[in-house]
């Protein structure tokens, strides 16, 4: 099986570019780590902290936070980071090509209770017309890109990650302690009859989302006139995860009742990373008006509506809206 670094250098990925990605993923292994010792590490239960979600953080969010902070500012390719658990960007080194953002640790409720949770990462190229620890750093739309990825802390840990040419899928070979190449090139299905969203929200929807869903839920007595499944992890990780692997839509939709909120969904680290690999895979990424990777940030932990997965089933989703 091959290795990463031979995969990238075989992607013509720049060597900075690759470098970083190692950074990246050595910050990942130490998560890892931690992860699988569960409460033998002492990662397990809360802080007394929030976090400028509004969130109370886990000992997990702060530690892999740390972690990923500290290695990619001792980084000489990286110019700023951004990051979940942190209020605002933090300065790296001038003149570095590359900027970082990046979801610690995805899932955090599923942390104490063994479930999936992961690492969210997306690296765009520094710009040169803005202060490096500008907020306007990652006032950039996800088509910039050059990278996205996430690592999955499952009963493998797997990376899944695009340097803009095919999503790639790896697992941590913990025998020699590298990622080898495990599926060269994920494709989601185009059709799929399983959907994944927190159906507890219904109640809180717009007429058109809830009008979907029970189309769906109505099985063969509706207008689908086919069995539906539902799926929900309750860490995105997880559910772009399985939609990569075997297709399925996943929602989170605005909540009409928070008007302030456009859904949960972060888009600098959660919804334009997975956008790019859904779509480097063949699936579909929208906020139900717009294509994700097409949105201009206007604030750095803007929240937005996600809708994603298999291409056809979006389509039939977006034409109906
Ligand atoms: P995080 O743990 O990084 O704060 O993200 C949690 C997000 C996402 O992973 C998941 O899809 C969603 O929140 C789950 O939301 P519900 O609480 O509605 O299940
Ligand atoms: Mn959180
Ligand atoms: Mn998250
Ligand atoms: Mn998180």
């Amino acid at each position: 099986m091959q290795r990463l670094i031979p995969t990238l250098r075989a992607d013509n990925v720049p060597l900075e570019l690759i470098m970083l990605i190692r950074t990246i993923l050595a910050a990942s292994k130490e998560i890892a780590f931690r992860v699988n010792q569960g409460a033998l590490s002492g990662v397990l239960g809360s802080t007394l902290d929030e976090n400028i979600q509004g969130e109370t953080q886990k000992k997990l969010d702060v530690l892999s936070n740390q972690l990923l902070k500290d290695m990619l500012l001792s980084s000489p390719d990286v110019r700023a980071i951004a990051s979940e658990e942190e209020d605002d960007v933090v300065k790296g080194q001038d003149g570095a090509p590359y900027i970082v953002a990046f979801d610690p640790l995805d899932g955090s409720s599923n942390i104490d209770i063994n479930g999936q949770i992961g690492t969210i990462f997306t690296i765009y190229p520094a710009r040169d017309d803005v202060a490096a620890d500008s907020p306007l750093q990652f006032s950039q739309p996800g088509k910039n890109q050059v990278c996205a990825g996430y690592v999955l802390y499952g009963p493998s840990t797997l990376l899944v990650m695009t340097t803009g040419g095919p999503t790639r899928q790896y697992t941590l070979d913990r025998t020699h302690g590298g990622y080898l190449l495990t599926k060269a090139e994920l494709s989601i299905p185009a059709q799929t009859s399983e959907f994944s969203i927190n159906m507890s929200n219904f109640h809180r929807w717009d007429q058109p989302i809830k009008d979907y869903i029970s189309e769906l839920q109505a099985g063969t007595e509706g207008s689908r006139e086919r069995q539906f499944n539902m799926r929900w992890n309750g860490a995105m990780v997880g559910d772009v995860h399985r939609i990569l692997s075997r297709g399925g839509i996943f929602l989170y939709p605005a909540n009409t009742d928070e008007p302030t909120k456009p859904g949960k969904l972060r888009l600098l680290y959660e919804a334009n990373p997975m956008a790019m690999l859904v779509e480097q895979a063949d699936g579909l990424a929208s906020t139900g008006t717009d294509r994700i990777l097409d949105i201009q940030p206007s604030e750095l932990h803007q929240r937005v509506p996600v809708i994603t997965g298999s291409k056809e089933e979006v389509d039939y989703l977006l034409k109906t809206l």
